[in-house]
């Protein structure tokens, strides 16, 4: 979608300067709307316990993370790596969520010791825990969620997932736990990703609050928290409508007080793109009008930089050319510089006359953007700015040189094996 109209009102009369002195491509992210949605999605949920971590995946920037920990966030992550930036960011104990898959020991025990809630993905992990968590929380399989319209979501599983427990095993793995001496439970589940039909995420938000009240009433548990995921998605293209949280939050308010009357349960979620997802976009220059089969413009950010457009079907990011806008327009593909069929942002994007030094505004690039990079071809990752409250532009993340694409390369190659 269009960028926000307040970032796109401070942010466009720097970009001449910005282009001209700090160089292109680099994201660039709005520290005031970041705040401010994650204090709408809170204040949501004001009627009943509630709180939000962010998914540190989808933008694991430490100016980023502290920003959103200043604003009561706490962090989710799925990844020792996570948890050591959760901690650096300011995130400790309750205020971090660990939700990873295909987990082993060492990570879980590090998750535990670092006091953060912890999500069992698969119920074989239990027979190896020594100790349990004090709260043991699971996160249901996708199929129990699954809708017929799910096929047309770019990022669909096809009805086969590797993530939580199958509907089978959801009862033996919480008797297990309590057998085995858990007495505080919650309960996880997210079945897909950008979901932007409120009627389908009320229904997945249902169905996880009735199971979890089944689970109450068959094994006679309590559950702390019912974990809702992250997955809410954001209007990437012009005519998609925004997600209506508060319409969301007051429906899933209802559920929850309808199945426990008595004993509620806090409500928590992990959004990262609906956070930061389009407080971001990546500034890129045009580098070459190609002569290709169709019209086509070369720009000198690639996929490297932002997977989304070469890796999911129908995933979509706004492109505009915010500084010539006066001209008339024009329908071109717009690619990057990678050996690979996929990379482009665009196809047939109409766009103002587009010429060669123009600058380019991808947007949507606040989530899964920058940390979905890579380094493949060369193509090094550009740098992150934040545009602050007070309007100056810091550097967060400075643009990769070629020390960093090296920076694990044993020159002298060292014997493992003799
Ligand atoms: C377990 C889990 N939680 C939260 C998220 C965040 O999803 P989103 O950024 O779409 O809200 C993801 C995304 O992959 C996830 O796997």
């Amino acid at each position: 979608m269009p960028v926000a109209r307040a970032f796109e009102e401070r942010l466009t009369p720097l970009l001449p300067e910005l282009a001209a002195t700090y160089g292109t491509p680099f994201h660039i992210y709005d520290e005031a709307g970041i705040a401010s949605t994650h204090t709408e999605l809170a204040a949501a949920f004001g009627g009943i316990p509630f709180r939000q971590f962010f998914a540190v995946k989808a933008l694991p920037t430490p100016a980023i993370l502290e920003v959103l920990v200043r604003a009561g966030s706490g962090l989710d992550c799925s990844s020792p790596a996570e948890l050591e930036l959760a901690t650096r960011a300011g995130a400790h104990g309750r205020d971090v969520m660990f939700t990873s898959n295909n987990t082993t020991l060492s990570e879980y025990r590090l998750a535990v010791n670092a006091g953060a809630y912890v999500t069992f993905d698969d119920i074989r992990i239990l027979e190896h825990v020594d100790v349990l968590p004090d709260v043991v929380s699971f996160r249901m399989g996708a199929s129990v969620f699954q809708s017929a319209r799910d096929a047309e979501n770019p990022m669909s599983d096809g009805g086969r997932s590797k993530f939580g427990i199958p509907v089978h095993a959801i009862k033996e793995a919480y008797s297990v736990a309590r057998d085995r001496g858990g007495s505080r439970f919650g309960i996880h589940g997210m079945p897909i990703a950008n979901v932007l039909d409120v009627d389908r995420f009320v229904a997945v938000a249902t169905r996880l609050i009735g199971i979890a009240a089944e689970l109450r009433d068959e094994l006679g548990i309590a559950f702390e928290y019912v974990n809702l995921g992250g997955g809410i998605g954001i209007p990437y293209r012009t005519g998609d409508r925004a997600f209506p949280v508060r319409t969301f939050a007051a429906a899933v308010m209802d559920e929850l007080r309808a199945a426990f009357p008595t004993d509620l349960p806090t409500i928590f979620m992990e959004c990262g793109r609906y956070v930061t997802g389009p407080h971001g976009v990546l500034v890129t220059r045009i580098s070459n009008c190609l002569v290709k089969e169709t019209p086509t413009v070369g720009v000198d950010a690639s996929m490297s930089a932002l997977l989304r457009t070469g890796m999911y079907r129908n995933a979509y990011h706004h492109i505009s050319s915010p500084l010539a806008d006066s001209r008339p327009l024009v329908a071109v593909d717009v690619v990057g510089s990678l050996c690979e069929n996929n990379d482009y942002f665009g196809v047939d994007r109409e766009l103002p006359d587009p010429q060669e030094g123009d600058i380019l505004l991808i947007h949507d690039t606040g989530a899964h953007g920058h940390s979905m990079g890579f380094t493949y071809n060369g193509r090094l990752r550009p740098g992150e700015l934040m545009l602050t409250r007070s309007g100056e532009v810091v550097e967060i993340r400075r643009p990769e040189v070629f020390d960093d694409y090296t920076a694990t390369v044993l020159w002298r190659p060292r014997t493992v094996l003799p």
